[in-house]
């Protein structure tokens, strides 16, 4: 890859960290984080997962990183939406030469007048239900849109503590609820270290570390 291209990859903001081959964008997270790691969890299911005759939708795919591992995985028809166009998803997807279609300005809510019912395998949900006034509705809304039998992995936030907590936002510094806003994300197994003090948290030999490479030849665990 070339050094042009290396600059423009590192000036766009909001990248997921992808292997390109023979680079790897930084990622929107900080250095005390794994790259990606609030999907982990996701990638669990997927590396389970056989999605060669599945018919998939990502909702608010960001820069597309798990459009791309479906696709990589054998997944005949990919969909990826999202409310704003990010230029790390186009930018991305003709790096890697993947065929997934990219709908921008596309709200959730707006899903059920695009697509048919019960049109879909599997939709990923991740990172996006704590952005939504309702994310019972949002839950419903792509339940509508599988098919029977049909598998929806949803990724979110979750909040500290033990008592059943309802948060109008998730601002950290002004939040309308009187509750510290979300903690941080569900975590794959071994990464629990993560719920102390509100802050994703990693022990010094785990920073910067994944459990998993996402590559131009998929997903990888480590
Ligand atoms: C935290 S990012 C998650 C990105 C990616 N799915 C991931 O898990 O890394 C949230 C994404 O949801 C999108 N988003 C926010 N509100 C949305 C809405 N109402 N409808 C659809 N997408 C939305 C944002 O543009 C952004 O790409």
């Amino acid at each position: 890859m070339n050094a042009v291209m290396i600059e423009k990859i590192d000036r766009l903001k909001r990248f997921h960290a992808i292997d390109f081959g023979d680079y790897i964008s930084k990622g929107r997270m900080d250095n005390n984080v794994p790259p990606n790691y609030t999907l982990f969890g996701v990638y669990q299911f997927l590396e389970k997962l056989d999605v060669k005759e599945m018919t998939c939708l990502d909702v608010g795919a960001m820069s597309g990183i798990v459009s791309f591992i479906l696709k990589l995985r054998g997944a005949p028809q990919v969909t990826a939406t999202d409310l704003y166009k990010y230029d790390t998803f186009v930018l991305a997807r003709e790096i890697l030469g993947l065929d997934v279609e990219y709908r921008t300005g596309v709200s959730l809510k707006d899903l059920p007048a695009i697509f048919n019912k019960g049109h879909f395998d599997l939709i990923i949900l991740a990172g996006v239900i704590y952005h939504i006034f309702s994310p019972l509705e949002a839950i419903a809304i792509c339940r509508n849109l599988l098919k029977e039998n049909g598998l929806m992995l949803v990724e979110t936030a979750m909040a500290r503590g033990k008592e059943p907590k309802l948060m109008l936002n998730t601002e950290m510094e002004d939040p309308i609820a009187q509750e510290k806003g979300t903690s941080d994300h569900v975590v794959s197994q071994g990464y629990d270290e993560v719920l102390r003090d509100g802050r994703a948290r990693f022990s010094e030999d785990r920073r910067g570390r994944a459990p998993y490479h996402v590559s131009r030849s998929g997903l990888q665990a480590i």
